[in-house]
């Protein structure tokens, strides 16, 4: 992989983008992937969907409406890799994986599942009470989304801060676990944008769909004066000062102005501007901004094979990547072939019998002797002494012939021996059972390899 910066963020296909969506994640998504420097891999969320949803055309709607507004908000399919998350059966495979050595104790401290136990708790019921498995391991989705793809940088909003934290958690216990020394997984950071994070719906808070406060990004002009025309705000008259700070309508306008339209506004509203007038000024300067994008948006709405077929291309980019990286982590956990598994094994052997030497020595009366040393340099035996190096050549050579080791046991030591003579002898071993293994390890250090 490159050691480009790898951006990855889902938004869950379960409604409408509304222009909080839009300004707190979609944009700065579009706006990051065209960063030279970065590799950006943005989805549909929509297995997590099925977690909070069960009606199939909502979510199959909302998949189509949030395909097109990343699309019409100016996402470059070339560039960055987009793609729906249940196009890739990679992630599921990978969530198993990770299921399996995610701690339970983990997940029963999430936000969103701890929320959900307390609420049941506060009015009587049964502490799981319609909690799903889904819902409980909806974090360990999540990690898998994120480790999938090594992601350096998650673009998050607040509240899945501690989804990314438990992403680290387990991809590191599955390092620590299968990496033998090599490090799967890249440890994902959460990248919160603090400037946009906070868009204000129509009564203050956060824009939200839950509050029911939103401000609707793409569905109509006419939609989005009405929705405007609900922003909540002081009673002051016209002709009396506004305070631009305290007014939420003055902080949607600067998410979408530029600092010298935000700086007129401001001095509009301290010099007295209507409360409806501000209302149109805000109504005008989105219309600007976001006129074209949504009429890209309406066309891409009614091309839904256009958009199947950018989605099939983005999943194909996603599994060029994702395949090969699951069948290495397969592998890890012991999930192999058997054709390979027996290769391995002869592989293995083959570096023992090589790994395995003789090492000849001259003894200073001139007879020539030959040590056999382990893989990990112990010695298995060493050689009686012999006339000449030949004679000691053609003893190597026999021994490791294939046919029948003599061994026999002395005490707790061992002995070697051809036609009849003994050619070598172990040292002695702590107990029987260290001299067995070092019989079992001789033996194995001289079986011939078959290729
Ligand atoms: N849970 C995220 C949300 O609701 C969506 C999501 C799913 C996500 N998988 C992700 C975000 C991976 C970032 C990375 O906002």
């Amino acid at each position: 992989m490159t050691n480009r910066t790898r951006i990855l963020t889902g938004i869950t296909t379960t409604g409408t983008p509304h222009l909080g969506n839009y300004a707190g994640a979609i944009r700065p998504a579009i706006l990051a992937s065209r960063d030279s420097n970065a590799d950006s891999f943005y989805f549909l969320a929509d297995y997590h969907a099925l977690i909070k949803c069960d009606d199939p055309l909502r979510i199959q709607r909302s998949r189509l409406e949030i395909a097109a507004t990343w699309l019409a908000g100016g996402l470059d399919v070339d560039r960055v890799t987009f793609y729906r998350q249940s196009d890739i059966p990679e992630i599921p495979e990978l969530t198993w994986l990770l299921t399996c050595v995610a701690a339970k104790g983990l997940l029963n401290r999430a936000h969103a599942y701890k929320a959900s136990v307390d609420k049941n708790v506060e009015t009587g019921e049964d502490p799981d009470a319609g909690i799903t498995m889904g819902l409980y391991s909806y974090p360990v989705l999540m990690a898998a989304d994120i480790l999938m793809f090594n992601a350096h940088k998650v673009p998050v909003g607040r509240d899945q801060i501690q989804h990314v934290e438990m992403a680290r958690d387990i991809g590191q216990r599955f390092n620590h676990l299968f990496g033998q020394g090599k490090e799967f997984f890249t440890m994902p950071e959460a990248l919160i944008e603090e400037s946009v994070a906070t868009l204000p719906g129509l009564d203050g808070r956060k824009m939200s769909k839950s509050y029911d406060n939103t401000i609707p990004l793409f569905s109509s002009a006419k939609e989005m004066k009405d929705a405007i025309s609900r922003i909540v705000t002081d009673s002051r008259a016209p002709g009396e000062a506004k305070d631009p700070d305290n007014s939420h309508l003055f902080t949607l306008f600067q998410a979408f102005a530029t600092p010298a339209q935000a700086d007129e506004f401001r001095s509009e509203l301290l010099g007295g501007l209507g409360w409806g007038e501000a209302k149109n000024r805000l109504f005008q300067l989105l219309d600007n901004e976001l006129g074209e994008s949504r009429e890209r948006y309406h066309q891409l709405i009614e091309r839904p094979a256009d958009l199947e077929d950018i989605l099939q291309h983005g999943a194909k980019k996603a599994r060029a990547v994702a395949t090969p990286f699951l069948n290495e982590l397969r592998e890890a956990v012991g999930l192999r072939s058997f054709v390979n598994q027996v290769q391995v094994a002869a592989t293995t052997k083959k570096k023992a019998a090589k790994a395995a030497r003789f090492v000849s020595f001259r003894e200073d009366d001139g007879s020539f002797r030959f040590r056999l040393l382990a893989a990990d340099g112990e010695q298995l035996l060493l050689s009686r002494n012999f006339a000449d190096g030949k004679t000691a050549g053609q003893v190597t050579k026999q021994l490791q012939s294939g046919q029948p080791l003599d061994v026999r046991n002395e005490d707790l030591s061992f002995s070697v021996w051809l036609e009849g003579e003994c050619v070598g002898d172990s040292p002695a071993f702590a107990d029987a059972a260290a001299r067995d293994a070092a019989i079992e390890a001789l033996r194995v250090a001289l079986t011939p390899v078959q290729d």
